[in-house]
């Protein structure tokens, strides 16, 4: 990473657990250098101002999409309905080259595409992770072929997921990458795996809770990932962005991150 100057980051979906939590994160002086907060929106509002995004003004889609210009790294941790205003403020726009990390979840496949096709269309970086921890790459990237050879072998599979009262979608996005990740890597190990319904479980205030249960006739295995906290997601993001921020233009999932080859960039 070459950048000298810190890199300016709009968030939208500020105000929310998750953008908060990042504009914490960013004020410890190891992130400062590198990434400063240019501002942020939510469906309500705008914040821009040096001191700690202090200026408050009402959302307005002008201002909204000018400072969306002035931005190097977007971040969207708002709502559907955020993401396709994000998406149409950029695209109706001419703008110049931006990393875009998409950490909004319950997206539908059709607004997937359309951020494929924007990046596609734009000299932009745009990468689309309902779950950035890092512990959910190592899952993926493990955990999967783990579970194709008990598949294989006839065992049962079931995933079941757990979030706090307020999640609003279910299943969440990360038990859908793990159900398309399986099926994926089956198709091409000619493993037939079946899709199955998954479980969501919602209550309390549990952060984060992915199971892949491997059940055979005798025994099992059971893949679990917890979240014990929020800023887990938080710095997760920034470290996707970190990474997203040095690779070419162009459209990148979860299953595309490799974080073993970490660069200095991440603190
Ligand atoms: N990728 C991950 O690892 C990960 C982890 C945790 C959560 N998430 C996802 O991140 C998102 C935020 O989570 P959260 O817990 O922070 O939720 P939250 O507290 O409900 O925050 C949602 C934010 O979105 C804003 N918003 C709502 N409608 C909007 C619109 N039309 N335009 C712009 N902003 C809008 C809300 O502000 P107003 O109400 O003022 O508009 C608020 O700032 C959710 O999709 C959640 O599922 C992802």
């Amino acid at each position: 990473m070459k950048n000298t100057k810190p890199q300016k980051l709009w968030i939208s979906g500020f105000t929310g657990r998750l953008g908060q939590n990042i504009v914490e994160l960013l004020k410890d002086p190891a992130w400062t250098s590198k990434i400063s907060v240019l501002g942020g929106n939510s469906s309500r509002f705008l914040f821009t101002g040096k001191e700690h995004l202090a200026e408050k003004t009402p959302f307005n889609e002008i201002a909204f999409g000018e400072k969306l210009l002035e931005s190097e790294i977007i971040i969207d941790v708002s709502l559907p309905v955020g993401n396709a205003q994000l998406l149409s403020a950029l695209a109706s726009r001419s703008i110049e080259e931006k990393t875009i990390l998409i950490a909004t979840t319950g997206l539908d496949k059709s607004a997937i595409k359309a951020w494929r096709d924007f990046s596609a269309k734009e000299n932009h970086r745009v990468l689309v992770a309902a779950n950035t921890s890092q512990g959910i790459s190592l899952m993926l990237s493990l955990g999967i072929p783990l579970a194709l050879a008990l598949i294989k072998q006839g065992f049962d599979y079931e995933i079941i997921e757990t979030h706090h009262r307020l999640k609003k979608d279910a299943p969440s996005g990360t038990a859908l990458i793990l159900q398309e990740a399986l099926v994926k890597a089956g198709e091409k190990k000619k493993i037939p795996v079946p899709q199955k319904p998954m479980h969501a479980l919602r209550g309390g205030g549990v952060f984060g809770e992915h199971t892949l249960r491997l059940m055979g006739e005798e025994e099992e295995i059971i893949i679990t990932h917890r979240a014990y906290s929020r800023t887990l997601f938080a710095r997760g993001a920034l470290t996707l962005c970190s990474w997203l921020i040095q690779q070419k233009p162009g459209f990148y999932a979860i299953e595309d991150v490799d974080l073993s080859n970490t660069p200095d960039f991440i603190c």
